[in-house]
């Protein structure tokens, strides 16, 4: 029997999670189908019974709804739970479960640049669904000091509640740090711009951007005009992908050129 998978979101058109699900539904011949599924909030618990009747087999849950869900599952992973953060759902002994793989994903990609992470200063611009897993990965790599800037500091200081060791910056400030991450949406319009003064900071320093599409957003285009390394969100996107994909047909599919360049759009 087919069965079916969805990414569920809103907005959902920009997503590039069927591409690269059914790229390899297709390459290990699974018997399967993952769409995309504009939703809107009261519509979620609808969804979720879909999962515990076995109509839907697994989710994946983006933008605005990665906490919206937890109150209609039955259980969370370890990592969903620390985050409040799922962005994938299975079912599992009859019980439906969200898990996290957003952090892993991006633990990953960060991994792969071989940049010196351990010990180091990091500092997070943006105080969205994402941060609290950049934070956990961080932290899993032994992150020297995490500080955050958003430019609503009563964002900032609802995830310093649940990471105290965290500390707060002014939003336009920026510090000495080694590694930045932009998690704003600054930048997914090719206009965007975040105030940083790129002069000021030394050479070789490292700059990470969630997004990847535009595949340059100013933030790192000025970023590598200054002398710093660069790496968009691109790996991020594709190793959450494969471990969702891992967990619903037990099937660790390989990221090799071709995947990559799928998502060159
Ligand atoms: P999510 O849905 O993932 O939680 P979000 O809440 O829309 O995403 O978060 C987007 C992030 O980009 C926020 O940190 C937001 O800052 P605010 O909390 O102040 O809204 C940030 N952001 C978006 N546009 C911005 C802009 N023009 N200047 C500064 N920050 C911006």
């Amino acid at each position: 029997m087919k069965k079916n998978f969805l990414v569920i979101g809103n907005p959902i058109d920009h997503s590039l999670s069927p591409k690269l699900h059914n790229y390899w539904i297709k390459k290990y011949k699974i018997d399967a189908v993952y769409e995309k599924k504009l939703l809107n909030n009261n519509e979620i618990e609808g969804i979720i019974s879909n999962i515990r009747e076995e109509k839907i087999h697994g989710l994946n849950v983006t933008v605005p709804f990665k906490k919206t869900v937890i109150p209609f599952l039955d259980d969370l992973s370890e990592e969903a739970k620390i985050s409040q953060s799922v962005n994938t759902i299975y079912k599992n002994d009859n019980k439906v479960i969200g898990d996290n793989t957003d952090i892993e994903g991006f633990k990953l990609s960060l991994e792969e640049t071989e940049q010196e992470i351990k010990n180091k200063k990091a500092l997070i611009l943006g105080a969205g669904g994402v941060v609290p897993s950049i934070i956990i990965a961080l932290k899993k790599m032994q992150t020297g000091k995490i500080f955050l800037s958003n430019r609503t500091e009563l964002k900032a200081i609802e995830i310093k509640k649940k990471f105290p060791e965290i500390e707060i910056i002014k939003w336009g400030d920026t510090l000495d740090f080694d590694i930045i991450i932009n998690a704003t949406s600054i930048g997914l319009k090719k206009e965007n711009k975040i105030n940083i003064n790129y002069q000021q900071i030394s050479k070789d320093k490292f700059f990470y951007d969630v997004i990847y599409n535009p595949s340059e957003t100013n933030f790192l285009k000025n970023a590598k005009k200054y002398g710093g390394i660069i790496k968009n969100g691109k790996m991020m996107f594709i190793y959450q992908a494969q471990k969702a994909f891992f967990i619903w047909h037990k099937v660790v599919p390989e990221v090799d050129n071709e995947t990559i360049n799928l998502l060159d759009v």
